[in-house]
């Protein structure tokens, strides 16, 4: 039995417009991608690390990845993605081998997640969890409003809410059912752009929350870019 990781980076990147897919985009000297695998593999608990890349890239993707520390022992490959990130991670699911029997999903996009968040996503569901995502507690007032802009209700009780991040870790049976239920049936619109775990929730797999981590933001736009700068001088300081 081991662990295996997709870690999807097929995206285009629309929204940092960076004029390269943004995995491949270069944070501090390297690609984020490699910046998102070191911190895979220095977690130590994987031993399937699958890269999902823009089509063509494949060989480079593996290339920048195999010489990390860490990648010791780690069998690596790396697939073409999908159009959209649902397809990405089933192209991935699919390509981890039998003995797999724990699945994290990350995204290349959370590009500076600690070692450790990755490590205890990964024990939660060795420890018998079905799914489990980290969240972070929201710290702005939080409104709901009409297609106006008006406001609907009061303020959302933010003390119950999490922003949840990756990776989000599986048993393996059920993020392959959740992702070939998705396929087979097609999602409402207003699911199309949900999470694995929410997928897995679907069929009626309890979803754990763990707690996540600032670090592991998503570098979404030019913004972020900034902030991840910061965090790794930091880091380095
Ligand atoms: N992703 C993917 N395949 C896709 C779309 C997204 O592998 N077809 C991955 C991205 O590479 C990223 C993660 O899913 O690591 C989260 O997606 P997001 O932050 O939305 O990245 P992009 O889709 O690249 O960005 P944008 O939506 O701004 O185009
Ligand atoms: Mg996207």
């Amino acid at each position: 039995m081991s662990t295996g990781c997709v870690l999807v980076a097929a995206g285009s990147g629309t929204r940092l417009a960076a004029g390269s897919p943004k995995a491949f985009v270069v944070l501090d000297g390297r690609p984020l991608l490699v910046h998102a695998a070191e911190r895979v593999l220095r977690s130590g608990v994987c031993q399937h690390l699958v890269l999902v890349v823009p089509d063509g890239r494949q060989d480079e993707s593996t290339a920048l990845v195999s010489g990390l520390a860490g990648a010791e022992g780690v069998v690596l490959r790396a697939v073409a993605g999908g159009a959209d990130r649902r397809s990405s991670v089933a192209a991935g699911l699919a390509a981890l081998p039998a003995d797999v029997d724990v699945v994290l999903v990350h995204d290349a996009a959370r590009c500076l997640t600690p070692p450790e968040q990755v490590a205890e996503v990964e024990r939660a569901v060795r420890t018998g969890a079905a799914a489990v995502v980290p969240g972070v507690p929201v710290s702005d007032t939080v409104r709901a409003v009409d297609v106006e802009g008006v406001p609907r209700g009061g303020p959302i009780d933010r003390t119950s809410l999490r922003l949840v991040q990756t990776p989000q870790g599986f048993r393996r049976e059920v993020i392959e059912r959740a992702h070939a239920l998705a396929s087979e049936h097609g999602l409402p619109a207003a699911l199309a752009a949900t999470d694995d775990a929410s997928l897995a929730e679907l069929l009626g797999a309890p979803v754990t929350v763990v707690p996540g981590r600032e670090e592991a933001f998503k570098v979404t736009r030019p913004l972020d870019l900034a902030l991840a700068t910061a965090v790794l001088a930091q880091e380095r300081a």
